[in-house]
């Protein structure tokens, strides 16, 4: 199959790459950078080098496509005057626009956990108008992956470990959350994407290990030296403090707490509870080498 993918060499579109050209699949590879296309070509995959903020480049590229896989690049929730939702709407109808002036018969999109709330998702509300946007177009088959969060979210912590020595979050202690590695969504869309979506739309949960917020301290703090390790829970208002006093966007943090409060609350997942999917291979056990190797080296 000829499968064009954005997202570069990103976390799952680099492990996509690599798995579909090994399945013998006709590969392109986008990304915005010409410096990575030595990279792709080494993959196997052919590049295309351009931006997602250009629809005539996207139809181009995706013109004779057997299926694409799109994502949205994690925008920079802390440039200035950076308006998310224009930005994501603009992207997804490019998106859109290519696939409709393609003809793509096939598509999976790389959504998010959280993505069926209208409201009380805080920064994740983009996912919501993306999916909303995608799903106006017909002819073509559609699979929305919705990826729980990432063991790479963790990463954030670290500067609290190293100064306070503990995790604070207005999630957290015995909250159970759903973690996901990117390689376990690369293997789940490698497999969607050779396949039609059942009944013309479909979603698909994915997620590695579902740890409380206790138990995921207990495997990063041995990962460190630090068997001890707190994930103590605080209040929406001290989190929002605490965010703003570093000099965060305030809209941002509000976003940010917005969806933190949901995950404490259950909301969040409720959706994902329904439709549980089978769980990945990529264990946080696994993830913590990862992360004690960021911890002693940044
Ligand atoms: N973190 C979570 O817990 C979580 C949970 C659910 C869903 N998600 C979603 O997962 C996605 C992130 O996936 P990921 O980690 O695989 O992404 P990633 O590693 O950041 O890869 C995205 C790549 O897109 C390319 N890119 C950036 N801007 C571009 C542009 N304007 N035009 C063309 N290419 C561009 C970049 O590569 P080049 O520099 O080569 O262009 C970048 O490496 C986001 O949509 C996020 O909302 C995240």
């Amino acid at each position: 199959m000829k499968i064009i993918l954005t997202g570069s060499l990103g976390h799952i579109s680099k492990p996509l790459a690599v798995e579909l050209v090994a399945k013998g699949h006709d590969v392109t590879v986008v990304s915005s950078k010409p410096g990575r296309k030595e990279e792709i070509e080494a993959l196997g995959a052919t590049a295309a080098i351009g931006v997602l903020e250009d629809a005539g480049f996207l139809a181009a590229t995706f013109a004779g496509a057997d299926a694409v896989y799109t994502m949205v690049p994690p925008p920079n929730f802390t440039a200035p005057a950076f308006d998310l939702l224009p930005h994501v709407r603009s992207i997804v109808t490019n998106f859109a626009t290519a696939i409709r002036q393609a003809g793509v018969g096939r598509v999976v999109h790389l959504s998010s956990i959280g993505a069926h709330m209208a409201k009380d998702s805080g920064l994740i509300r983009f996912h919501y108008e993306a999916e909303g946007i995608l799903s106006e177009l017909t002819g073509t088959d559609i699979t929305f992956m919705r990826p729980v969060g990432f063991y790479y979210n963790l990463l954030s912590f670290v500067p609290a470990i190293r100064n306070f020595g503990f995790i604070a979050s207005n999630y957290g202690a015995d909250d159970l959350i759903p973690w996901v590695s990117p390689i376990d969504i690369a293997a789940s869309v490698a497999e969607e994407i050779v396949k039609p979506a059942a009944a013309g739309r479909n979603v698909i949960y994915v997620a590695s290990e579902e740890l409380t917020c206790n138990q995921v301290a207990a495997i990063l703090g041995n990962a460190i030296g630090k068997p001890d390790l707190k994930w103590n829970l605080i209040t929406d208002e001290q989190l929002q403090g605490i965010y703003e006093g570093f000099g965060m966007p305030k809209a941002i943090v509000s976003g940010l707490v917005e969806m933190q409060s949901s995950m404490h609350k259950g909301v969040f997942y409720e959706d994902y509870y329904r439709n549980k999917p089978t769980l990945g291979k990529v264990k946080m056990a696994d993830y913590a080498l990862e992360f004690a190797a960021a911890y002693s080296r940044d």
